[in-house]
């Protein structure tokens, strides 16, 4: 077997896994990126033996994925009650604070993440760092309008941008915004970090998720890990 198999297949068993905290009614936020693909290809499974969930997905490429698996989904303008979301993560320190946006979807994630009662986080052994930062740059989702001046007063904040760019050409997210991923170190406040970003115009939003996992379930070598998260 190959790493890359490997560790495909430590997601699916985090995905696996996940799956088991949806009940009928439930009305699921669905998760963008490779992880997220297995939650829907075995949410998927389980409709079609009868589960009657709804969806709500946080981009475009797991909307058209639900809908190939069957999965129903609500649109985009109604005011949804998300019982659970379930959703990978790029790094996840021991606190359940997570990195996110590799996939450059995380505006609609963290809308859905927020809309939902409970949140549930699928990765494998590799994603998780005692702390943020460092090895992965921190996603910053900007609108286009001056996003080099908005680049500059977020470097102010420590760090050094790059502006995301897929075939040559500069990213554009789904919302029609841009991403500066931020390289920067370690993130020893990973929640002040998110709020100051948060409060420099031509930011939209960030890919720091603090205080929002409610469950971590983490594929490793051993098996299933599931670790909740430690509310005051
Ligand atoms: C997309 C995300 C993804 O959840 C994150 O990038 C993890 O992806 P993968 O499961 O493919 O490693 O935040 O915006």
């Amino acid at each position: 077997m190959s790493p890359t198999q490997d560790i495909d297949s430590l997601k699916r068993m985090a995905a696996l896994a996940s799956v088991d905290y949806i009940r009928d009614g439930h009305v699921v936020g669905l998760g963008t990126g490779s992880t997220a693909r297995y939650v829907i290809a075995v949410l998927g499974e389980r409709v079609r033996a009868g589960l009657a969930i709804k969806g709500v997905p946080t981009s475009e490429e797991t909307a058209d994925l639900a809908r190939r698996a069957g999965i129903p989904l609500l649109s985009y303008e109604e005011d949804w009650s998300i019982d659970v979301a379930i959703d990978g993560a790029d790094q996840v320190d021991p606190q359940l604070n997570l990195i996110k946006g590799g996939g450059g979807a995380l505006l609609r994630e963290k809308i859905i993440a927020a809309a939902a009662r409970q949140l549930i986080i699928v990765v494998d052994h590799t994603k998780r760092v005692p702390v943020l930062g460092n090895s992965f740059p921190l996603p910053v989702e900007v609108i286009p309008f001056g996003w080099p001046n908005t680049a500059r007063r977020i470097e102010a904040l420590g760090g050094k941008t790059v502006i995301r760019q897929r075939r040559g050409r500069i990213f554009t997210t789904e919302s029609g915004h841009y991403i500066l991923d931020l390289h920067e170190g370690h993130i020893e406040d990973p929640a002040a970090l998110e709020t100051q970003l948060n409060r420099i115009p031509g930011v939209v939003e960030n890919g720091l998720f603090v205080g929002r996992t409610d469950l971590l379930i983490v594929g490793t070598p051993r098996g299933v890990e599931v670790q909740q998260a430690a509310r005051q």
